[in-house]
């Protein structure tokens, strides 16, 4: 089983709400919400009062991916303003198990972000204190990006990770995600697979995911 989370960042702005009542439609569960700082990469994008005005709009699970610096100075502040998933990057700070476990505290689920650079090594030690892991499958910072292919294999060691700890972590993969590749990153373990440009860039986003969930079902 696996689901899509269409990135809102290859939305157009200047029609969200449609954009995310369409989304509704499809029968997507999550609305993946991504924010750059112009610091841990070099974008800036939305935040808070993108995300309180987006909360009060919809009934989707707002998954909101952190690419800032210090993100705990600011994760509590997303679960105060609506997001039900909050995700960190391991590069970006070096108390995580805390910060996983405040994110839980606040009522979120809270998730670590891996830049495709990033070992899994770096993660063994606070796995236990995450819902769920974000590998990377481009590097952050733009939407539209080539799909990096040697991430299936972090995905499957990933996958192996979590089962011989038998932890009830999810996989969630992000970037260059489209129809030809869908099924292999399925097949690797993901169970959340986030689409932006996929969805958002196609002419019609609800046929656009059904089509994703009917390539990747091939494999499950
Ligand atoms: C990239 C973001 C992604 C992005 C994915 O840094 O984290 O969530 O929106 O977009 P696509 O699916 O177009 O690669
Ligand atoms: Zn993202």
């Amino acid at each position: 089983m696996f689901e899509i989370a269409p990135s809102i960042l290859s939305a157009d702005f200047t029609k969200l709400g449609e954009e995310i009542r369409a989304v509704e439609k499809s029968g997507a569960h999550f609305l993946h919400f991504d924010v750059m700082d112009g610091r841990f990469v070099p974008n800036i994008t939305i935040g808070l009062p993108v995300l309180k005005s987006i909360r009060r709009h919809t009934g989707l699970s707002i998954d909101v991916h952190l690419m800032i610096v210090e993100p705990a100075n600011y994760a509590l502040e997303f679960v105060a303003a609506g997001a039900d998933l909050v995700s960190v990057h391991v590069e970006a700070d070096p108390h995580l198990n805390r910060t996983l476990t405040a994110i839980r505290a606040a009522g979120a689920q809270a998730g670590i972000c891996l830049n495709p650079a990033t070992s899994l090594a770096s993660l063994e030690e606070a796995l236990p204190f995450a819902d769920f892991v974000n590998v990377m499958t481009v590097n952050p910072g733009f939407g539209g990006q080539k799909f990096i292919t040697s991430m299936l294999d972090k995905i499957r060691r990933l996958k192996m990770m979590v089962q011989e700890r038998d932890l009830p972590v999810k996989i969630e993969i992000d970037g260059g995600v489209e129809i030809n590749n869908i099924a292999q990153v399925v097949a690797a373990g993901a169970e959340i697979i986030v689409a932006g440009s996929a969805v958002f860039g196609a002419e019609n986003p609800v046929k656009a995911i059904a089509q994703l969930i009917d390539a990747g079902t091939v494999w499950t």
